[in-house]
């Protein structure tokens, strides 16, 4: 049996005349000359405890000594606190404790930054001093947010029956996208393992033995540059499912959803959630993953300059590219010296420049105007629904580029304009798509999700006939979920057929050799009665963000690792014995 623990933030009025035993940190404390008052703080949050020098001349001699961050054990008396001392800000603010005895558990050095809420701290010294930064307010509360969140996904998942079933850590290198990380077997020199990108060879063969509906709230391993949405070490809902369709895996997921966001934020969110195709996505927002919560659409308009004498069009017509607007109604708000500023930010992504014009009440003004001829200014109009005063953007270049410069300078544009509405909740499916991608580099097709993702029935003889130009017909049965222009998850119906996964390896380049060597165990396994199946994981960190609002991922992780890969806490990673390395039979050589 667990002590049942008197918690500092819930003594409650209920316990007034009653005495209560705390343990907890000093969070402030105050000498009024007789009478000391020391804000006592646990997990649960703080209460104010009283010692009256003249009633407990001892206790006040060992408060005397007490500072910030002391550890103590406090036992007292609850009191109602006079009017005009209570504290509207403390949820026991009309409550007092007077202490009948205080013992310092523990003495703490001169804390390194305040723990308020109100001082911002230099992140680099939040995460060396992690236990500390964990005991400021903020990120107290997320720490608890997603245990809740994980608990409500738990209880959700098995009462609709699903198993959790751990999948192992070390395992044989199977490639996923991402580089692996690799340890070294000591018994079996010269070979590694590697930590899981993801569980889903397992969790396949899973529903190959029997478990239709398996879970696993589960650390995931990517060895990739890292972002503020991305950590080496990450967590998913990891969830697979037989005898299933798409469909039914969006309704689940959309339930999973709810109770976490009703969970962590209180809210209703309206389930079914919309669904967008995939190159609706990409044709309008110009990213996979679009922020809905404004406006700001992009439209293709390579047709109306087929015959353009503008030469930055001709040229990207000629290469076989592609030109998109982005018209923006600003009632003229953006200024020369931004559209500079946004010329120069979208060499990020490639641009060789951002073409634009201004439209005011039917004049077309400025920047590229002077190239565009009668015939084409009035069917761009039409196009574009001109109105008013809009500054219209334009990329040109390869579907790739235009896509991308276009999708973040209206990303851009949408918080420089206040566009967009933070306390929306703006959840989508994002449906069909493409099965392969093809790099031009090396001249080879790659899987745009993995390769266990089955092709869409309809368009799965395209296989056979493959050719980089026919590619974006042969469609996916996965699907997406974004959150505010986030992906949060992602999955699909999986191959479970050994000889459609023999040629899905063979359309990737991978030999049947090589096809054997790194995945036998799963086209063995798929030849056992391999149930239809198909899953998705959901980014538990992602999720956890969004919701909180935080503004990286490193914010709901109690240890993250920097942009470098580092814990600036544990100093990992770190050189090791040459010992352990002769052990291991590796040898570290400079490059
Ligand atoms: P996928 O690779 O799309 O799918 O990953 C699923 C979700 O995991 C989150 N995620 C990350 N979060 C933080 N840091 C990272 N480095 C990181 N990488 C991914 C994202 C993403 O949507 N096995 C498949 C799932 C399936 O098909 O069932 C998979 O891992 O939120």
């Amino acid at each position: 049996m667990f002590r049942e623990r008197i918690y500092c933030g819930e003594v409650s009025a209920g316990a007034v005349g009653g005495r209560v035993v705390l343990d907890g940190w000093v969070d402030k404390k105050r000498d009024l000359g007789g009478l000391i008052f020391i804000e006592l703080r646990d997990v649960s949050g703080i209460v104010q405890i009283v010692i009256d020098s003249s009633k407990s001349p001892d206790v006040a001699e060992i408060a005397n000594a007490v500072r910030s961050e002391f550890c103590l054990h406090v036992t007292g008396t609850v009191a109602r606190r006079s009017a005009e001392t209570v504290n509207p800000n403390l949820a026991t603010g009309e409550l007092e404790v007077m202490a009948d005895s205080i013992v310092v558990l523990n003495t703490s050095a001169v804390i390194p930054f305040p723990l308020d809420s109100r001082t911002a701290i230099n992140e680099e010294v939040r995460l060396t001093y992690r236990y500390l930064d964990l005991r400021r307010e903020e990120m107290k509360t997320t720490m608890i947010k997603r245990h809740l969140a994980m608990q409500a996904a738990r209880t959700y998942l098995t009462a609709h029956r699903f198993i959790e079933i751990e999948t192992p850590m070390l395992n044989k290198s199977t490639p996923e996208g991402a580089r692996d990380f690799l340890v070294p077997s000591r018994i079996n020199r010269g070979m590694f393992y590697a930590l899981p990108q993801s569980p889903q060879l397992f969790k396949q063969i899973l529903m190959v033995s029997g478990f239709d509906r398996y879970f696993q709230i589960v650390k995931c391993f990517r060895d990739e540059d890292l972002r503020n949405d991305r950590q080496p070490e990450f967590t998913q809902i990891d969830l697979e499912f037989s005898f299933i369709t798409r469909e039914m895996i969006m309704e689940s997921i959309e339930g999973l959803v709810k109770v976490m966001v009703k969970e962590v934020l209180g809210v209703d969110v309206k389930a079914p959630f919309p669904v967008m195709s995939y190159d609706e996505a990409m044709e309008r927002y110009g990213k996979d993953a679009p922020d809905t919560r404004f406006g700001l659409e992009l439209v293709t308009c390579t047709d109306v300059f087929a015959r353009s004498e503008f030469k930055v069009f001709q040229e990207a017509i000629a290469n076989k590219g592609v030109i998109k607007c982005l018209p923006v109604p600003d009632d003229g708000k953006i200024s020369r010296k931004m559209i500079d500023d946004y010329t120069e930010y979208v060499k990020i992504f490639k641009a060789r420049g951002l073409p634009y014009f201004r439209y005011r009440e039917g004049a077309f003004e400025g920047g590229i105007a002077k190239f565009l001829t009668d015939g084409e200014k009035s069917a761009l109009a039409a196009k574009l629904g001109l109105k008013g005063v809009t500054l219209v953007f334009f990329g040109c270049d390869s579907f790739d580029v235009v896509n991308d410069t276009l999708a973040n300078l209206r990303l851009q544009l949408g918080r420089d304009l206040g566009l967009i509405d933070e306390n929306r909740l703006d959840l989508l499916w994002v449906l069909d798509f493409p099965l392969l991608e093809y790099h031009e580099e090396d001249k080879r097709y790659y899987a745009k999700h993995h390769p266990f993702t089955s092709p869409s029935a309809e368009h799965i003889g395209l296989l056979d006939s493959l050719t980089p130009e026919n590619i974006h017909l042969l469609k996916a049965q996965a699907y997406d979920i974004v959150l505010n222009g986030v992906e949060i998850g992602g999955g699909s119906i999986r191959i479970c057929n050994t000889d459609v996964q023999k040629k899905m390896f063979g359309v990737l380049g991978i030999s049947e050799e090589e096809a054997k060597v790194k995945f036998s165990f799963l086209l063995e396994a798929l030849k056992y009665g391999a149930p239809p199946h198909g899953g998705i994981a959901l980014g538990l960190d992602r999720v956890i963000m969004l919701l909180l609002k935080r503004a990286s991922i490193r914010d709901v992780i109690a240890f993250p690792k920097t942009q470098k890969g580092q814990c600036l806490m544990s100093e990992a990673p770190s050189p090791v014995d040459p010992i352990q390395l002769r052990d291991l039979s590796i040898k570290v050589v400079e490059r």
